[in-house]
């Protein structure tokens, strides 16, 4: 039966220790050789913009002997009111899996549900769970482990921080979120994470969040989407900003991690994505070497 990946929950604890490591192999360049995906195509729908997500996938794609279609979605019968379901019918007869980014996240499941061939969630409203499978291969790499570690994001409790948690209680890593009230994650995913056993926290205070922590990570205050909201979040999040005070307050050798796209100046500094302590360049090599690993486990 074909698989999905439309939340980080699609994943057991072991599938994800295991495509963690895979995607360390195939970073290191073992196996370089192996074209899984020789003769197949992945469609890349996408109805948001995107540099990471749409080229990571495209050129890991192409290493792995495949051929990538990117789809503006505004250029297909979609947007003339073909209804999603047709649509999904129609391109599994011709794609063996398809990369999805979109609004709401229901779209990912109508899709699914009706496609036999496997869906991947490039990022909705409510999940990006290939960039949590980026950030802990990150994590791993430069901590060693994921056991102990505690995890401060600082910000919008959005999709991003919606796959952490997630990842969290997939991996057993301690997370605190700190985000004004009324801005917390969902509350669906946090109750499911923290009924499974997650060890996810939700604070408003940023300097609670970051002491003894060993990797701080924050997202824009206005994801794709939000823009009409541009200048009531601008003060809403004005103190949850990650910089060289807050820096301070973490462990010494704390990471500083950013998804990506960065609003400088907003979320985090100049002084603090450009110094020593971030990570967030060799964070988006990564989004690479995961999405391999998973395309070789999902696409048959
Ligand atoms: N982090 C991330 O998903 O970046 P893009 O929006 O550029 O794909
Ligand atoms: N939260 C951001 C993530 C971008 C990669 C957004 O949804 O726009």
């Amino acid at each position: 039966m074909k698989k999905d990946f439309l939340t980080l929950l699609d994943l057991s604890a072991d599938d994800m220790h295991s495509l963690l490591k895979r995607a360390a192999e195939l970073k290191s360049g073992e196996d370089s050789s192996s074209c899984p995906l020789l003769g197949k195509s992945i469609g890349l729908l996408f109805d948001k913009s995107s540099t990471r997500t749409r080229i990571s996938f495209q050129t890991g794609i192409y290493q792995l002997g495949g051929q990538a279609i990117y789809i503006n979605t505004k250029d297909l019968q979609l947007g003339r009111g073909e209804t999603v379901e047709d649509t999904a019918k129609v391109l599994a007869r011709y794609l063996h899996g398809i990369v999805v980014r979109t609004f709401a996240h229901s779209t990912t499941e109508k899709l699914a549900a009706n496609a036999g061939i496997p869906v991947i969630n490039g990022l909705t409203d409510l999940h990006h769970p290939c960039q949590a499978l980026a950030d802990f291969l990150t994590i791993m790499e430069k901590k060693g482990r994921l056991r102990d570690i505690k995890l401060a994001y600082i910000g919008d409790g959005n999709n991003v921080v919606n796959s952490l948690m997630e990842a969290a209680l997939l991996t057993g890593i301690d997370l605190v979120v700190a985000c004004p009230r009324g801005y917390e994650p969902d509350r669906k995913i946090f109750e499911n994470v923290i009924s499974k056993g997650g060890k996810v926290t939700v604070v408003t205070d940023p300097e609670e969040a970051v002491n003894e922590a060993d990797v701080l990570y924050t997202d824009v205050w206005i994801s794709m989407g939000q823009e009409r909201e541009v200048e009531r979040r601008k003060k809403i999040f004005k103190q949850y900003q990650i910089n060289g005070q807050l820096v301070s307050r973490a462990k010494s050798d704390a990471i500083v991690m950013h998804c990506l796209p960065a609003h400088r100046g907003e979320e985090i500094t100049d002084e603090v994505i450009d110094s020593p302590q971030s990570v967030v360049i060799d964070q988006a090599e990564n989004r690479l070497h995961t999405q391999k690993a998973l395309l070789e486990k999902l696409v048959r």
